[in-house]
This record gives C-alpha cells, structure tokens and sequence, in this order.
C-alpha cells in the first residue's frame, strides 16, 4: 500500500452533483451542491467521438439527455445541442455538461472533485488521455481532486499520465485482493459500497492508512454509522439532508 495516507475530498460529497433535487451530472446539479454548502462532488466522465470529455453516467444517451445511441459515437459539437434535464419542469435546456465547462464551475466555487474515470469499454486509452490532457492544462490545482474508475487499465493508465493525481481504487463489496491491487495500481483510497462495508473490514483499511469513500449514502443514519466506523466521506444524491444531520 501507498503510505502516503488517505487523499481527502470532503465529509460529505455529492453523487453526479445535488442529483436528488437536480438532473444528474449536469451544471446545475453542481451548482445546487455548492449552493446547499457541499465543497466537493463525484461525476462520471467519457468522452465523445472526437475525443472530448463529458460528464454523464451512462454509456449510451437516452436516459438522461434527448440524444440517442451511444456518446462516445457523437461529436462534441452535437452533444453540445443536446437537453440533459430529464425533463425537470425548473431546469429544461440545460445542457450535457463539457468537462471543461464543470472545472471552470468547480474553480468559481471553490469546490473539490471527485472525478470517476468511466471508459466506453475499449476507450479506456483515449479516455484517460483526455482527461489527463485537460486536467494538466485547466485543473485549479489548490482544489482537491482525487481520481477513481472500476476500469482497472483507467487507473493504470491514469498512474502513468498523472501520477501525482490521487486515486481511488472504486469497488462494489471490498475485494480480498484490496492490498494488492491498490499497491498495485498506487492508490490511495477505496471508493465502495457503502451499505456493504462493515466495521470490520473498516478497521483493517484504516488500520492500512487507506481513505475510504462510502456511495451511495442517501440515509442519514447510515452515514453517520459510517462516519463513526472511521470513513472518510459518504458520497449522497443529498448533500444537504446529510449535512444538516450531522451537524446536529
Ligand atoms: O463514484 C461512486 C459512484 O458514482 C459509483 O457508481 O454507477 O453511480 O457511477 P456509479
Ligand atoms: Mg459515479
């Protein structure tokens, strides 16, 4: 394991942006997690044909925008036309977010990232690159980033181009080969299920000095049961529910 220790991001972090009150991963679903005091938030990056990254989830465009077929077959400039509000009445036209266009917002807000590495399988190359490539020109490097995928090669690959990005080694349930393959790929945290994870298995990562990233955590006892186990963030759709609960 990496003994550089845990890369922090924040206690509370939200998933695709405040995604519970917002079209995920879109411009404004970052906005309201600023708004609603989140000072970090995950999104999920691919890239369009002509190589340019995007923030959305899925591989294909139906679910969240008005585009059909695959991202990674469009061009950017075609993206760019597309709706991403998933029909929400308050946030028609709003569009499929350009990575850049989401540091430029980080940056003005002053908010971390945790920035999920999610390849069309077999882009996994040209994926990183892009990232990598935006990362280094336009990335405000006083903000935390840390850099997770369950694509293994992404990381791998990630470690080569950016090795002093952090990264998270992103999983469902902890697998047993954890030690391995995070020395392996040099990451520092885990990123996993968070209603999976139990004390015990916890207390061994901890016991690693590894940082652990709990998603998707939208109940507010389990974070703060988490929390109490020792994890160093949950990842919530609602990052103000869990804010002002554990506040109190
Ligand atoms: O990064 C945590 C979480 O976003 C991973 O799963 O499918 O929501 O991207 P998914
Ligand atoms: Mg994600």
């Amino acid at each position: 394991i990496d003994v550089s220790g845990p890369a922090l991001l924040a206690r509370i972090i939200a998933h695709r942006g405040a995604s519970g009150n917002a079209p995920e991963n879109t411009l404004a679903a970052l906005s309201l997690a600023a708004d609603e005091g989140a000072s970090c938030v995950e999104i999920d990056v691919s890239i369009s044909a002509d190589h340019i990254p995007f923030v959305h989830h899925d591989d294909t465009l139906e679910r969240c925008t008005t585009g059909t077929g695959l991202l990674c077959d469009s061009n950017a400039a075609d993206l760019d036309q597309l709706d991403a509000s998933k029909g929400m009445a308050n946030f028609i036209g709003e569009p499929l977010p350009r990575l850049s266009a989401v540091f430029d917002l980080l940056e003005a807000r002053g908010m971390g990232l945790n920035l999920e590495i999610k390849p069309r399988k077999g882009l996994e190359k040209e994926t990183v690159e892009a990232i990598c490539s935006l990362v280094g020109k336009s990335w405000p490097s006083h903000l935390p980033l840390v850099f997770s995928s369950f694509s293994r090669l992404s990381l791998e690959l990630a470690r080569d181009r950016l090795p002093q990005t952090p990264r998270g080694l992103l999983v469902g349930g902890i697998p047993s080969n954890w030690q391995s393959l995070m020395s392996e790929l040099e990451c520092r945290n885990i990123h996993c299920d968070g209603n999976a994870l139990t004390p015990e298995q916890a207390a061994e990562l901890l016991a690693a000095n590894v940082g652990i990233f709990c998603y998707t955590i939208n109940d507010v006892d389990r974070a703060r049961m988490l929390l109490e186990m020792g994890v160093h963030g949950v990842i919530t759709d609602f990052p103000k529910r869990l804010a002002s609960y554990l506040d109190t």
